[in-house]
């Protein structure tokens, strides 16, 4: 894995840091790197949520544009697949996951929060996808991401304008999630997801994925995927222990493992 996005592991939760000061600009190392970040976090037994962090000052000013500049058709139409691998990554972890956004998001940046499943912005935080003053679209999952998110016309405006919005209109918009003061957006974030260290990881798994795919099927699909996954659960020793829990009038939370 590269220095520049490091996976950090504590209390059950993984942060995935953003490291490539002073913009945490996306270059290809970074996207590699994220792409690996995400398959160790789903893997590992000792993350059961993950917080995506650029630091103090940034989320990260997007896409590398210096990296970008000198390429041809011929190397976007390769490179690409990198751009949408390390969103598609992250969209896929399965377990829950949460931005924690500083300064600017925007471009890849912008893209990268729109891929976990929540936003926590701080207060002065700007977010936007300007790919449109640079003659481009966004090519990390935007254009699909963001109408999922806050719907076709906000996103056109958007997209179309490049413009930046602020965290109260994010807020306003459906963009993110939650706005505190900067100091406090990496422990909001990281609250957020505690409660599912312990939890009964399968189940919120589960549940991701049945959102998550559904969104994308017709409803008879999507209740299928929703049948399916829910039937399977019953061979999980978390479900046992839960249904065990209830049964036993046990106090507190259930001991899933
Ligand atoms: N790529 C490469 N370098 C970047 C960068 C980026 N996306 N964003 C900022 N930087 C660099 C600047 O070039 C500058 O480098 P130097 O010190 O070597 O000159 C340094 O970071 C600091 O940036 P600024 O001096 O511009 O700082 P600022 O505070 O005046 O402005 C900003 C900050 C508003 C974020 C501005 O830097 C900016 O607009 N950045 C570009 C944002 C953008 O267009 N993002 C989309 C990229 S394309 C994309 O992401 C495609 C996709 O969908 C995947």
């Amino acid at each position: 894995m590269t220095d520049l996005v490091r996976l950090e592991v504590e209390g059950g939760i993984g942060t995935i840091r953003l490291d490539r000061p002073p913009m945490n600009a996306l270059n290809a190392e970074i996207q590699h790197g994220l792409v690996a970040a995400c398959r160790e976090a789903a893997e590992r037994r000792d993350v059961a949520a993950v917080v995506v962090y650029g630091g103090e000052k940034v989320f990260a000013a997007g896409a590398d544009i210096k990296e970008m500049e000198t390429m041809s058709y011929t190397d976007m139409v390769d490179h690409s697949a990198l751009l949408q691998d390390f969103t598609k990554a992250l969209a896929g972890l399965p377990k829950p996951t949460v931005a924690a956004v500083t300064g600017y998001a925007l471009g890849g940046g912008c893209e990268v929060a729109l891929a976990c499943d929540w936003r926590v912005a701080a207060d002065d935080a700007k977010l936007g996808q300007p790919e449109i003053t640079l003659g481009i679209i966004p090519g990390a999952g935007g254009t699909q991401r963001l109408a999922r998110l806050v719907g076709p016309a906000k996103a056109k405006d958007l997209v179309f304008s490049g413009r930046f919005v602020d965290a109260q209109e994010a807020l306003a918009i459906g963009l993110v999630d939650r706005v505190v003061p900067a100091a406090e957006v990496y422990a909001t974030a990281r609250g957020l997801v505690e409660r599912y260290v312990g939890g009964p990881a399968y189940a919120v798994r589960a549940a991701k994925e049945a959102i998550d795919r559904g969104l994308e099927v017709d409803l008879e699909t999507g209740l299928e995927i929703e049948r399916t996954l829910f039937a399977g659960l019953f061979a999980t020793r978390d479900r046992a222990t839960g249904m065990r829990h209830f049964v036993d009038k046990g106090k507190g939370p259930a001991p899933f493992e």
